[in-house]
C-alpha cells in the first residue's frame, strides 16, 4: 500500500479541514500507519513488517493514479469503511432507521495517538450516529487490539444489522487462509484455503464458539515456513455467533474483517444507546509460524488478572471423574476413587457430571443444582472432606446455562428457557437453554452456586455448556449477544464473590475456546476426545494461538471412549504433560504397572511443569512421521519427539531444532520414564545421551541435529535440554 507515484495531483477540495498526516504504532517488528484526513476517518496506509520511516507522502491520495470510470474522488480504505458514499467493498458497519439512515458518512472526527493507542471518534451527523474505535497495540508481542463502539444519538432507534471488531488491510502476496473446523470429539481440524479475487468467509451462527467455526485464522504467503515468512494470525474475543470475511479490494490488497454476527433485528438501539464489538487481537510475524503462534501465546498470557496472587499458581494434576464413573456415582465409590487418584499423585479431584438431584443419565436434572440424596445422603460434604482430607483440592462440574425439561427447576419456571412464541423448542441432549439475560434466571444460579461454593470447600468449578444456540429468543427477538454477554456477567460476579476458585470452560470438550471466555476462565478443556493419536492434532491447533498451561490434557483409558483406538500409557501420558495434565480413568481398574507408570508421569510433569507451562512453544515436523514440540525458554527446554506412523526409511531421522541458541552449548539428557528402553537398535550418540547425557554445540542441533533411535508407532521421546554455562 505503501507506494510513490511520479505524477503527483493536488488533492481536489483541499481545505484546511483536510490537511493529511501520519500516524502510527509501531510494535517489536511491526508497523500499522494511517492517514488522518481533517474531519474525515484515518485511511489505512500501511500494516505489516516494520517500516524504517513513515510514508513521505503524507496524502494517499497523492500516491494513487486516477483510474477511468471511478468515481471523482474515490473512497480510500478507511478505518471503518462505510455503506453509502462510495465505498463498494463490505461494510464494517450496516444500520438504519425503519428503512432510512441507511447511508453512513462521517462529518467530525478526532484522532488522538498514543505509543500504544489510537483512539478514533467520529460522528455521522447526518445519521446522528457516534463511532468510538480504538487499536490499541501491545508492542512487546506485536498483537494490535481492535474494537469498534457505535451509539445511538438519534431519536427513533437504530437497528444495526452488522459490525465489525476491525478491518485492516492485508498485503496481495498473502495467498492462503487457515482456519479450523472441527465437531465434538474432533476439534482443530485444519482447513487450508487459497485467498482468491471471490473472497473467504466463516460465519458461526451457533449461538456459541463453537466446534466448527472457532473465530481464529491466520494468512500466510508462499514464502511462509514454521520459523520464516510473513504470517499474520488473527482471534476474536468473543464466545458468540460471528464472521471472519477477507475480500479483494481494487486498491491492490485484500482486506480482513471480524466481529460478532447479528441474527435479523437483534440489536436494536435506543437512544443514547451503544453496542460495542468485542475484541479482535490481530498480530503479525516475519518469524513463519512459530513466531506468530509465540506473540499470540504470550500475548494472551498477558490478558488474564485471573489469578488471585497475581502469579499462575503451577497447574495441579487433576483427577476428572468423567470417563471414568460417567453417571454412575455412589458416595464410597467416589470416596475410593479419590484415595486411588491422591495414591498416584493427583492434585485436584474434580466430580464431574451426575452428582446432583435426580441425575442418573443426560435426560433430566439440568438446573436442579443440589446433590442427590439417595447418591449423596449427606451432600458433597463428606466427599469434599475426603478428598482435602487426602490434599487435594475439590472440584464440581456445573452447567449452570441449561435446563431439561425434566427438571424440578423447568416445572417451576418453564418460561425462563429462551424459546420463540408458537415454536416448538429445540432440544439438544435433551436440554434446553436459559435464558441468561432474564435477572431472575441470574439471581437464582447466583444463588445456587453461591450455595455451593459456601458450604463446600469447592477450590474449582468445571463449568459446561452441552448445546448450540437455535431460538434464542426473549419476547419474540434475537437475544444471542445479549445472551454472551449476561453469561460473561455471571462467571464475572462469580469470579468476585469467590475469587480463589478457579474455573474451566467447556462445552461438549472445545465448543466454547476463545479470547472471551478466557479473560474469565482458568482453563478449557481441549476435546472429549482423549485418544492421544487424535489428540496430537487437536492440540497442535490448539498451540497455534492459545498457551499449554490452559490446555486440559488427560491421560484417557485404552481403548479411548471417543474413537475405540488403543494406545499404550506412556505415549497417552506424553501426550498429556504437554498441557495441563490430568487422568481420566478409574484408577482401581487397571494394573499396578500402570498405575506405576502413571507415578512416573506424574512426577516428570511436577519436574517440568514451571519450564513447559511459562516458556515458548515451537513446533516442527522431520518428516518420516515424526513430529517435536519444544517448551520452555533458549536455555532450558524439554523437547517430545513423537513418532505418529511406523519408519518409511531405513535409518530413523534426526531431529533438528531450528530456535537454539547457535552459539551455546547444550547438555542433552533423555528424561521420560521410558529411558534405557529402546525399540530396537540405535546410534552410540543416542545411547550416551540416554544414559549419562551428552554435550552438543547449538550449531550442531540446529545444522545437523540429533540422530534418533528406532521407535515403534505411537511412541514418544521426552528430552531435557540445558545450556552450559562456561
Ligand atoms: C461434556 C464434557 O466435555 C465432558 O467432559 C463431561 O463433563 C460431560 N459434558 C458431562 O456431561
Amino acid at each position: 500500500m505503501v507506494g510513490q507515484n511520479r505524477h503527483i495531483k493536488p488533492t481536489p477540495n483541499a481545505s484546511k479541514h483536510m490537511i493529511s498526516k501520519i500516524i502510527s504504532l509501531q510494535g517489536r517488528g511491526t508497523s500499522l500507519i494511517l492517514e488522518t484526513e481533517g474531519n474525515a476517518l484515518p485511511i489505512w496506509r500501511y500494516f505489516g513488517a516494520k517500516l524504517s520511516a513513515d510514508p513521505d507522502f503524507a496524502s494517499w491520495q497523492d500516491t494513487t493514479p486516477r483510474a477511468s470510470f471511478s468515481l471523482d474522488k474515490n473512497q480510500p480504505f478507511r478505518t471503518i469503511p462505510l455503506f453509502g458514499n462510495g465505498w463498494f467493498n463490505t461494510p464494517a458497519f450496516t444500520a438504519h432507521r425503519h428503512g432510512r439512515d441507511w447511508a453512513h458518512e462521517i462529518s467530525e472526527c478526532r484522532v488522538q495517538t498514543s505509543n500504544k493507542e489510537i483512539s478514533i471518534v467520529s460522528l455521522d451527523k447526518v445519521a446522528q450516529i457516534e463511532f468510538i474505535q480504538t487499536i490499541r497495540l501491545e508492542p512487546e508481542f506485536d498483537v494490535y487490539a481492535f474494537q469498534t463502539t457505535v451509539k445511538n444519538l438519534g431519536s427513533e432507534t437504530l437497528n444495526v444489522d452488522r459490525l465489525m471488531a476491525g478491518s485492516i488491510p492485508v498485503q496481495s502476496h498473502f495467498n492462503r487462509v487457515n482456519s479450523f473446523t472441527g465437531r465434538h470429539n474432533n476439534e482443530f481440524i485444519p482447513v487450508s484455503d487459497g485467498i482468491t479475487r471471490s473472497g473467504w468467509q466463516r460465519i458461526n451462527r451457533r449461538g456459541l464458539t463453537s466446534h466448527d467455526c472457532p473465530p481464529y485464522a491466520r494468512v500466510m504467503s508462499p514464502t511462509t515456513g514454521g520459523f520464516s515468512g510473513p504470517v499474520m494470525a488473527a482471534h476474536l474475543a468473543w464466545s458468540g455467533n460471528h464472521e471472519q470475511l477477507i475480500e479483494w479490494c481494487d486498491y491492490g490488497f485484500y482486506i480482513w474483517q471480524s466481529g460478532a454476527w447479528y441474527a435479523p433485528g437483534e440489536i436494536r438501539l435506543a437512544t443514547g444507546e451503544q453496542i460495542k464489538s468485542p475484541e479482535w487481537l490481530v498480530s503479525f510475524s516475519e518469524n513463519g509460524e512459530n513466531g506468530v503462534a509465540q506473540n499470540l501465546i504470550n500475548h494472551m498470557r498477558s490478558l488474564s488478572p485471573l489469578w488471585t496472587s497475581g502469579q499462575m499458581s503451577p497447574r495441579p494434576v487433576h483427577l476428572n471423574t468423567w470417563e471414568g464413573l460417567y453417571f454412575d456415582h455412589n458416595e464410597q465409590d467416589l470416596m475410593e476413587l479419590a484415595s486411588s487418584a491422591a495414591d498416584l499423585g493427583v492434585e485436584r479431584f474434580i466430580v464431574d457430571d451426575g452428582w446432583f438431584a435426580g441425575r442418573h443419565d443426560d435426560t433430566s436434572s439440568l438446573g436442579d443444582w443440589w446433590a442427590d440424596a439417595d447418591k449423596y445422603p449427606d451432600g458433597l460434604a463428606p466427599l469434599a472432606n475426603h478428598v482435602k482430607s487426602l490434599g487435594m483440592e475439590f472440584g464440581l462440574w456445573v452447567e449452570p446455562e441449561m435446563v431439561n425439561p425434566k427438571s424440578r427447576l423447568f416445572e417451576k419456571h418453564p418460561q425462563w428457557a429462551l424459546q420463540l412464541p408458537q415454536r416448538t423448542p429445540l432440544e439438544s441432549r435433551n436440554q434446553l437453554v436459559l435464558d441468561m439475560t432474564n435477572r431472575d434466571v441470574q439471581n437464582y444460579l447466583f444463588e445456587k452456586i453461591e450455595s455451593l461454593l459456601t458450604n463446600l470447600p469447592i477450590d474449582y468449578l468445571k463449568w459446561d455448556h452441552n448445546r448450540d444456540l437455535t431460538q434464542a429468543g426473549s419476547d419474540g427477538f434475537a437475544v444471542y449477544t445479549d445472551q454472551i454477554n449476561a453469561s460473561y456477567a455471571l462467571f464475572q460476579t462469580i469470579r468476585d464473590a469467590y475469587p480463589n476458585v478457579e474455573i474451566e470452560a467447556c462445552a461438549g470438550g472445545g465448543g466454547r475456546i476463545d479470547a472471551g471466555i478466557l479473560r474469565l476462565t482458568h482453563r478449557v478443556w481441549a476435546s472429549d476426545c482423549i485418544d492421544a493419536v487424535s489428540r496430537k492434532r487437536i492440540q497442535d491447533g490448539f498451540l497455534e494461538y492459545l498457551p499449554p498451561e490452559i490446555m486440559g490434557t488427560h491421560i484417557g483409558a485404552s481403548p479411548a471412549h471417543s474413537t475405540g483406538r488403543s494406545q499404550n500409557m506412556d505415549f497417552r501420558a506424553a501426550m498429556a504433560i504437554i498441557g495441563h495434565f490430568g487422568i481420566e480413568l478409574d484408577p482401581r481398574k487397571i494394573p499396578e504397572p500402570e498405575k506405576e507408570k502413571i507415578k512416573s508421569w506424574v512426577n516428570l510433569y511436577k519436574n517440568i511443569r514451571n519450564i513447559t507451562h511459562t516458556g515458548q512453544v515451537w513446533r516442527g515436523n522431520v518428516g518420516d512421521h515424526v513430529a517435536w514440540q519444544v517448551l520452555g525458554n533458549k536455555d532450558k527446554f524439554y523437547a517430545f519427539i513423537f513418532r505418529m506412523q511406523p519408519t518409511e526409511q531405513r535409518f530413523p531421522p534426526y531431529v533438528s531444532l531450528p530456535m537454539v541458541d547457535l552459539r551455546t552449548q547444550y547438555f542433552v539428557e533423555r528424561v521420560d520414564p521410558q529411558k534405557g528402553q529402546f525399540d530396537g537398535f540405535t546410534g552410540k550418540e543416542f545411547l550416551s545421551l540416554d544414559s549419562q547425557g551428552k554435550k552438543f554445540s547449538g550449531d550442531v542441533l540446529c545444522q545437523v541435529g540429533i540422530r534418533l533411535p528406532f521407535m515403534k508407532a505411537e511412541r514418544c521421546i521426552v528430552l531435557k535440554f540445558s545450556a552450559i554455562s562456561e
